[in-house]
């Protein structure tokens, strides 16, 4: 896709982004008025009741380690994604040689608690193992090296229950152009339309998704992703989804967020959002607490996503999945004073966890 191609799709993203909402706004945080605090307080008794599926990104060592959080994961999500278990790093030792023990795990796990497990991620230009960083080879050697990956792990994890696939993650950057990566270095950037076939060859039935992030903070990247997975689609490549990460925050507006979601759906793919987090921190204050002010607000964009997805015809909502399980374990927490996620450090229901249900039923 050329810059020229990418300015159009922007403009034309905003202009329908206006239409979309005649209401001001300017892409900030609105205040009160969009606090959640007037809303009925729903609940059920746990998310696995939502209308479309409810997931988290789920550790294997906290799994065995934190029964609390084991707990969790079995009462409230039905979808299930590896935080990082079938990440290349993680599965390949060699050419032709992998380490499924736990991604396994987690697989077995999901049987036994009736959840989808959601495969991320095949080809992603990080988390890449030395021995693929340092090969050396033409096109042709990358090629089979990729499709020799692809077609084992699908294969085998198709026989352990997984039946959808990040296939490709961030291949763009946030002004729309490919990112360097091994794949796209070496192969250029029909790497992804190989990735597709090659995943759809080993397992014909599963969902095979673009992963990305941005798409509700960068019109260029929304457009430049939309655009990617048109040519996907023109192309005759088997792509069934459009998965939105959405490590967001609080300073993200309605807008923003319904309007991302709204051209995944509009292509008539499977919806994603697939690593949802909320930041309260953005700015990462060091000093910050989490004040109800600020929980109010975090809920209110959780109602937003959940209110997308239910936008969503329903044979579309593949559903939301949470980067983690409680506060504590988010990859945010670690470097930052942050508590994005539904469930709090001691595993209670958030403001963010209300926010969802009337997104849900209101
Ligand atoms: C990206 C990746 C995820 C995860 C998160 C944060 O979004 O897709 O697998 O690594 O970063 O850690």
């Amino acid at each position: 896709m050329n810059k020229i191609n990418i300015l159009f799709i922007s403009l034309f993203s905003l202009l329908l982004f206006a239409q979309c909402d005649s209401g001001a706004d300017d892409g900030a945080y609105n205040g009160d008025e969009e606090q959640g605090v007037e809303l009925p307080m729903l609940d059920i008794d746990n998310l696995r009741e939502a209308p479309f599926k409810i997931g988290g990104a789920i550790s294997v060592s906290t799994l065995k380690s934190d029964e609390h959080y084991r707990n969790l994961v079995v009462e409230h999500y039905n979808s299930v994604t590896p935080e990082n278990e079938m990440k290349m790093v993680s599965l390949s030792t060699g050419n032709g040689t992998y380490n499924f023990t736990d991604a396994d795990y987690l697989c077995d796990f999901a049987a036994e608690n009736d959840m989808r497990v959601h495969g991320h991620v095949l080809l992603w230009y990080y988390a890449t193992p030395s021995w693929v960083s340092s090969f050396v080879g033409d096109r042709n050697d990358w090629l089979a090296l990729m499709r020799t990956y692809i077609t084992d792990v699908v294969t085998h994890f198709k026989d352990k229950g997984v039946t959808s696939w990040d296939v490709v993650n961030e291949a763009l950057l946030d002004d729309g152009t490919y990112r360097s990566s091994v794949w796209y270095d070496n192969i250029g950037e029909d790497y992804i339309k190989y990735a597709f076939l090659y995943a759809a060859a080993a397992d014909p039935d599963a969902l095979l998704f673009y992963n990305d992030y941005g798409h509700e903070y960068s019109y260029v990247k929304l457009a430049a992703i939309n655009n990617l997975v048109d040519e996907l689609v023109d192309a005759g490549i088997p792509i069934h989804g459009i998965g939105l990460q959405m490590h967001t925050d609080i300073e993200k507006s309605e807008n923003q967020i319904k309007y991302a979601v709204r051209t995944a759906a509009y292509r008539n793919l499977q919806v994603h959002i697939s690593e949802f987090d909320v930041s309260v921190n953005p700015d990462a204050e060091t000093s910050l607490t989490f004040t109800d002010s600020l929980s109010l607000s975090q809920q209110t964009t959780y109602r937003w996503a959940a209110e997308a997805m239910m936008e969503c015809d329903e044979e579309l909502r593949y559903g939301i999945t949470f980067w983690g399980v409680s506060d504590q374990y988010s990859w945010r927490y670690e470097d930052d004073t942050d508590w994005v996620l539904p469930f709090s450090n001691d595993y209670q229901k958030k403001d963010a966890y209300y926010g969802l249900l009337q997104g849900m039923y209101q």
